[in-house]
């Protein structure tokens, strides 16, 4: 079994889908390992680490495309609509297709990669099941996200973030408040505490206090029905607007009293909740720094840009759109892990082996034999 890493060709993506430490383990379980010429280098990768491992550093995409039976890529050809369309050409019958590629909110391009009749797997849709957790790669580039939106917080913010006493006077620590307390979340809640900073975070699951307090951070409490807000799988169900409603109302104070605050809510497969309208937003103190991280999604503020940094009444709103390039090398290194580990999963003695009654076989593939199989997936392009 050989697998293809070409180079990723979305403006500014720096990850690579393997490292060379995750080599042996795949070289051992016979799969072949060819990497394009520079492909690890932004990530800080360079070609001869990979040789030492036992890659083969290849220079040419297209030979690249042609030789590999799997192809493991960070982003699919849908992220860049010019390159992405000439990397579709190189895909063919049965061959593989591992890498992120927004299934769900790219119907179109699901489409044009299931007609190559190549065998797609998604990254964003392993199940979150624990024998599946070191394929999630969702997880890692969350937990990624939500520590560069606090570092990101602390770079725009004019204050400090931890409490000291100087000869000059005392400095007070920064107020952080953490909406949406999931791996982002926990994440930015660690990395607050660790910067010093006294933290506050809500999430709609109450079960998610306890992880809270472990982190250091004070669970708020608002005075909302939550029995309700969870769905089977653990994740949040979508509010009614009153429910929105309600909790902007009763957030406000929270949103008012913080120099910083994060904001991670999500819910699978819908827009983001607006849980900070304008008006709060004018309420807080000028300097203050929103990172909304959900503006992928369209945003927890009203007032996010997704992509850029916007100051409005005073207050700094950062909308980070791909956080995780940002941090490329240990980015890569929990991508690498979650995508090998996936392929040692779909091959056996060196072979494809796709079982196809397995949940996170069947529940990560969108498409195989030309057609669209994935339910989600069908559901968004209106198919039965
Ligand atoms: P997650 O599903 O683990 O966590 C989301 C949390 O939001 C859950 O705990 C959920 O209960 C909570 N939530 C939902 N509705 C809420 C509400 N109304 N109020 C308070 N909490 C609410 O998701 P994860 O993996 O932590 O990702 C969080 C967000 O970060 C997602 O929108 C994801 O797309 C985004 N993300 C953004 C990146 C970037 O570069 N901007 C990179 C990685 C993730």
């Amino acid at each position: 079994m050989i697998v293809g890493v070409p180079k990723e060709t979305f403006p500014e993506e720096r990850r690579v889908a393997l490292i060379p430490i995750s080599l042996p383990a795949l070289t051992k379980a016979g799969v072949e390992v060819l990497v394009e010429k520079g492909a690890g280098e932004r990530a800080g990768f360079a070609d001869t680490t990979y040789e030492e491992k036992g890659a083969k550093i290849v220079s040419d995409r297209a030979a690249l495309y042609s030789q590999a039976e799997i192809i493991a890529q960070v982003r699919g050809p849908g992220a860049n609509p010019e390159k992405g369309g000439e990397d579709l050409k190189l895909l063919r019958e049965n061959q593989v297709f591992i890498g992120f590629l927004d299934p769900l909110a790219t119907p179109e391009i699901m489409k044009q990669m299931a007609d190559t009749k190549a065998t797609v797997f998604a990254m964003e849709l392993v199940p979150r099941i624990t024998r599946a957790q070191s394929m999630d790669a969702l997880s890692s580039m969350a937990s990624v996200a939500g520590y560069m939106a606090v570092l990101l917080a602390a770079t725009k913010l004019p204050r400090f973030f931890p409490m000291f006493m100087t000869a000059a006077g005392t400095i007070s620590a920064a107020k952080v408040f953490v909406i949406g307390a999931g791996v982002a979340g926990l994440q930015a809640i660690a990395t607050a505490k660790r910067l010093g900073a006294v933290v506050e975070a809500y999430d709609v699951r109450p079960a998610v206090k306890e992880q809270v307090q472990s982190l250091g951070g004070r669970f708020v409490e608002l005075p909302m029905e939550t029995s309700d807000a969870e769905d089977s799988g653990g994740y949040a169900k979508e509010q009614t607007e009153e429910q929105k409603r309600k909790q902007q109302e009763l957030m406000a104070d929270h949103v008012r009293g913080a120099d910083v605050v994060v904001t991670t809510a999500a819910v699978p497969g819908k827009k983001s909740p607006i849980l900070i309208p304008e008006a709060v937003v004018q309420g807080m103190e000028p300097g203050s720094v929103i990172v909304d991280i959900a503006a992928e999604k369209g945003g927890n503020c009203e007032l996010t840009v997704p992509g850029e940094i916007v100051v409005r009444h005073g207050v700094t709103i950062i909308g980070p759109i791909n956080l995780p390039t940002s941090l490329p090398y240990h980015a890569s290194q929990m991508y690498s892990k979650n995508v090998a580990t996936l392929l040692l999963h779909l091959c056996k003695e060196g072979a494809l082996n796709l079982d196809m009654e397995d949940e996170i076989t069947k529940g990560t593939l969108v498409a195989k034999g030309g057609q669209v199989l994935h339910p989600a997936v069908l559901q968004t392009m209106g198919a039965e």
